[in-house]
């Protein structure tokens, strides 16, 4: 019996530019439910433009974008890249929650209160139907003794964790984390990728930005190097990290030693 597989992501020929400077020249991904994929690469290599892309905080110019089989966008032959409608847009972006590297809590809401806010306004749910779930997942982060802290009490890791766990709360299907520890002090940092290791455990779907090169080794199932706008090497994390076959990649490996 053959091992099944479900698309959640495939984007296909991905190309955006700002101001007619071209940054996305022809990305595309597939992401497996349940895969984690790491995306690496030097700096304005356009990975956190792909990644917002995917969940339309930036409209793509040209390709196509499917999530679990829905069109979010594509391109016919005329070039032009067309949108789904309003409402399927927004349902097809619940699919995907986002962490990012500035964590982004309302400063003026409680931890708790961050984490029922989007549950309540987005699906509808009435408080005492969020709480118990929003305090599963404190629970899970291992935050719940800061349930009614504001976010300028927190670490940085735990700001993060907070994000992670408002994330989780739409239920979302994929994950995307653009650079979540880089705004940490190292010490911070382990806290963070440990969430995370325990949601890859869980099968969930990741797709993650990340200059952390040994949670890429250990945690991502396969890892995609991005450089001036394109994908120039994928593959298994363990063959990628033991043998990279393009110069370009190796250098920029060893620059993240
Ligand atoms: N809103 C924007 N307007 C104009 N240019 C932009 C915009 N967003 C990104 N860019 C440019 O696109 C290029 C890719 O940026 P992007 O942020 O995607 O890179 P990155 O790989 O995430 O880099 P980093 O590792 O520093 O986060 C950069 O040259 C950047 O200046
Ligand atoms: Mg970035």
């Amino acid at each position: 019996m053959g091992v099944a597989t479900e698309v959640m992501i495939s984007a296909q020929d991905i190309h955006k530019g700002f101001g007619g400077t071209p940054v996305l020249k022809g990305v595309s991904l597939e992401l497996q439910r349940g895969e984690v994929v790491a995306v690496i690469g030097p700096s304005g290599s356009g990975k956190s433009t792909f990644l917002r892309c995917l969940n339309h905080l930036e409209t793509v110019d040209s390709g196509s974008i499917l999530v679990e089989g829905e069109v979010l966008v594509e391109t016919g032959a005329s070039g032009q890249a067309r949108y789904a409608g309003d409402a399927e847009i927004r349902r097809i972006g619940r699919k995907m929650g986002m962490v990012f590297q500035s964590f982004n809590l309302f400063p003026h809401l409680t931890v708790l209160e961050n984490i029922i806010e989007a549950p309540m306004v987005v699906k509808g749910l009435k408080r005492e139907q969020i709480q118990p779930k929003a305090e599963a997942l404190l629970k899970k982060v291992g935050l719940l003794e800061k349930r009614d802290a504001y976010p300028n009490r927190l670490s940085g890791g735990q700001k993060q964790r907070v994000a992670i766990a408002r994330a989780l709360a739409m239920e979302p299907e994929i994950l995307l984390f653009d650079e979540p520890t880089s705004a940490l002090d190292p010490e911070l940092t382990g806290e963070v990728l440990r969430t995370m290791r325990e949601l890859a455990q869980e099968h969930m779907t990741m797709l993650v930005v990340t200059h952390e090169m040994g949670f890429a080794r250990e945690v991502a199932n396969r890892v995609i190097f991005m450089d001036q706008g394109k994908v120039i090497e994928q593959g298994p994390a363990e063959a990628f990290f033991a043998a990279p076959s393009l110069a370009r990649t190796v250098a920029f490996l060893q620059s993240m030693l």
